[in-house]
């Protein structure tokens, strides 16, 4: 039986996103799974990144370790986990415009029944964190995918988190994830891949059966 595929399409200005990504991506590959670890990109130009002091600095760095998600990465996947830092309690752009690519898949269903799963970073602790998450619910629903939160499934759930998916606080920037926040990312990836997993063995068998 082949590996569950997951892509895992995050971006991050200061890294808390990307700690929280790479435990998934950890969690995902401890279960089994293949990862693709992709950045978003920023489409602004750098002197609109250079009025934040160390921003262009950082993307290009972080631009040379991942590569950008691209259309092919999402139909490749069996599961896609979505991760951003809040901007104004909701999805941050980067993220958003790599969705927004999706049209194509979309129209041709193909992106249908594969995992959907998310995770995100706030400044402050009641500065949008769920509603972040929840804000890609929805285009994650209308792409056809099947939404896997965390809820309280692991015991990680009871220290940090939430039932949406995997969070982390980093209090302007200050804080990087704890052990804590990247066993609840590492659940995540954990428990995406073994979704996926099980939604493809049952694609499998009925394929064999109508066969
Ligand atoms: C334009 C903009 C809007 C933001 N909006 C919020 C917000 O609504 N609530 C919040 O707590 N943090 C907000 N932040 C802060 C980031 O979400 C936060 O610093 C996050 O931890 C950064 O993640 P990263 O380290 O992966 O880049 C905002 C940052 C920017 C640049």
């Amino acid at each position: 039986m082949s590996k569950p595929k997951v892509l895992i399409a995050f971006y991050s200005r200061n890294s808390s996103t990307e700690l929280l990504a790479k435990a998934v991506a950890e969690g995902a590959i401890a279960e089994g799974a293949e990862v693709r670890l992709r950045r978003a990109r920023e489409f602004v130009s750098h002197d609109v990144m250079r009025q934040s002091p160390g921003w262009s600095e950082r993307a290009t760095e972080m631009n040379t370790k991942y590569e950008a998600p691209t259309e092919a990465d999402a139909e490749w996947a069996d599961a896609i986990v979505f991760g951003t830092p809040t901007r104004f309690g909701s999805i941050c752009a980067e993220l958003k415009a790599y969705i927004d690519t999706l049209g194509g898949l979309w129209f041709q269903g193909k992106l249908n029944g594969k995992v959907g799963s998310v995770f995100g970073s706030t400044s402050s602790k009641h500065g949008g964190n769920e509603s972040t998450l929840l804000s890609i619910y929805a285009p994650m629903a209308h792409l056809g995918l099947i939404i896997v939160p965390l809820g309280y499934a692991d015991p990680a759930m009871f220290k940090a988190g939430t039932p949406y998916g995997a969070t982390h606080v980093s209090q302007r920037d200050s804080v990087m994830p704890d052990a804590d926040h990247l066993a609840v990312a590492s659940f995540q990836g954990r428990r995406v891949a073994s979704v996926a997993q099980a939604l493809v063995r049952a694609s499998a068998r009925t394929l064999e059966t109508v066969a």
